[in-house]
């Protein structure tokens, strides 16, 4: 096995901010309401020209410009989204095509919802340490604005756009991916999804509104119980202990969630990092837009041990235990 680490992080999201006070005047809600219940102040919403693959291009070009990277030797895009341009061609190829990646490239999307980001790690490492591929280009993104039902205040209130992007590389002799662990548990599919050719899972009829549905108590409970298992499992997996975890990045659904992961993994929430204040549950590019806003606030540095674990629907979850060693910065970010 070779080792693989994470050279360089991008990210973006669109410069429109729904707000909670914007949202007042759409549903039934109140700002008190939200920041009690979810934590999240304001979202990003795309433009109505801007889709997933846009939000892409733009972390990427953000990733390159920080850290003077190219992408003419990549030799694999993943995309992981729940919200792709189109059924097919896939994000992978727009974007291969949009940036210059060379034609030898391998491009896919990976379906996995707020899991995604991870589940593409994961991927990304193996093929890295396999030796199989050199240069995986690896990001999350999604346009959930695009399939949110704005007269649904239990929806509508959550959900924001954005997308962050890494790069796996070779890392010589060491590698940088700790531990792991996947799962999934494919008779909870009823309880977050969005129909496409099927209106039916487990024997439950679905709403075919063509928008984000979800009973968000049940996934509540399931997310606040399995993760704390999951990190124990990825610690088992990596042979480490939770006090050597410097940040733990959880997807950022609902703060409200976070706090109790915390509580029963007896792991200080300050050390916890999301994304979801600003730009609400952004789906598979949570965890990414977390992690490069603690480098951009400059809490997270390179050799601190970082917890990632995203979870969502499916249900799928999935954690990765890295030590982070990121090339120099040679640029600045670009400002959200
Ligand atoms: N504004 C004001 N009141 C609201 C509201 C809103 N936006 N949404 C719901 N309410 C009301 C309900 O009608 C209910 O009123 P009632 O007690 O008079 O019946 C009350 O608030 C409580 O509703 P409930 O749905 O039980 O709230 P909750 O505390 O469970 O919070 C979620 C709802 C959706 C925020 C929460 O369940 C959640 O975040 N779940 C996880 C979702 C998730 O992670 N989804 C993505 C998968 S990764």
């Amino acid at each position: 096995m070779k080792g693989a680490r994470i050279t360089a992080i991008g990210s973006y999201v669109p410069s429109r901010r729904l707000t909670n006070t914007d949202l007042e005047q759409m549903v039934d809600t109140n700002d008190e309401w939200i920041v009690q219940r979810t934590g999240i102040r304001e979202r990003r919403i795309s433009r109505a020209d801007e889709y997933t693959s846009d939000l892409c291009a733009a972390a990427v070009q953000d990733l390159m410009k920080r850290y003077g990277k190219s992408v003419q030797d990549v030799d694999m895009v993943l995309v992981a989204t729940s919200t792709p341009d189109f059924s097919f061609p896939s994000v992978a190829a727009i974007v291969q095509n949009r940036l210059g990646i060379p034609l030898t490239s391998g491009a896919i999307d990976m379906s996995a919802a707020c899991a995604g980001f991870v589940y593409a790690l994961h991927t990304a490492h193996a093929l890295v340490s396999s030796g199989l591929h050199h240069k995986v280009l690896v990001i999350g993104a999604d346009a959930l604005s695009k399939i949110t039902d704005y007269t649904d205040r239990s929806t509508s209130i959550l959900f924001g756009d954005g997308a962050g992007a890494v790069l796996v590389e070779s890392g010589g002799d060491k590698d940088h991916f700790l531990g792991g662990n996947l799962g999934s548990d494919g008779s909870g599919a009823q309880h977050v999804y969005r129909t496409g050719l099927a209106d039916k899972v487990n024997g439950v009829e679905l709403a075919a509104t063509g928008m984000l549905v979800q009973n968000g108590r049940e996934v509540f409970k399931w997310a606040v119980r399995t993760v704390p298992q999951g990190v124990q499992q990825v610690l088992q997996n990596a042979g480490a202990e939770l006090a050597e975890v410097d940040w733990f990045i959880p997807h950022s659904a609902n703060l409200r969630m976070i706090e109790p992961i915390c509580e029963r993994l007896n792991y200080p929430f300050e050390q916890a990092l999301y994304s979801l204040e600003y730009f609400g549950n952004t789906s598979a590019a949570s965890i990414p837009l977390a992690l490069d806003l603690g480098i951009r606030e400059g809490k997270v540095q390179n050799g601190q041990r970082i917890l990632l674990y995203g979870f969502g629907a499916g249900l799928t979850h999935a954690g990765q235990l890295v030590s982070l060693s990121l090339d120099p910065q040679v640029g600045a970010p670009t400002p959200y």
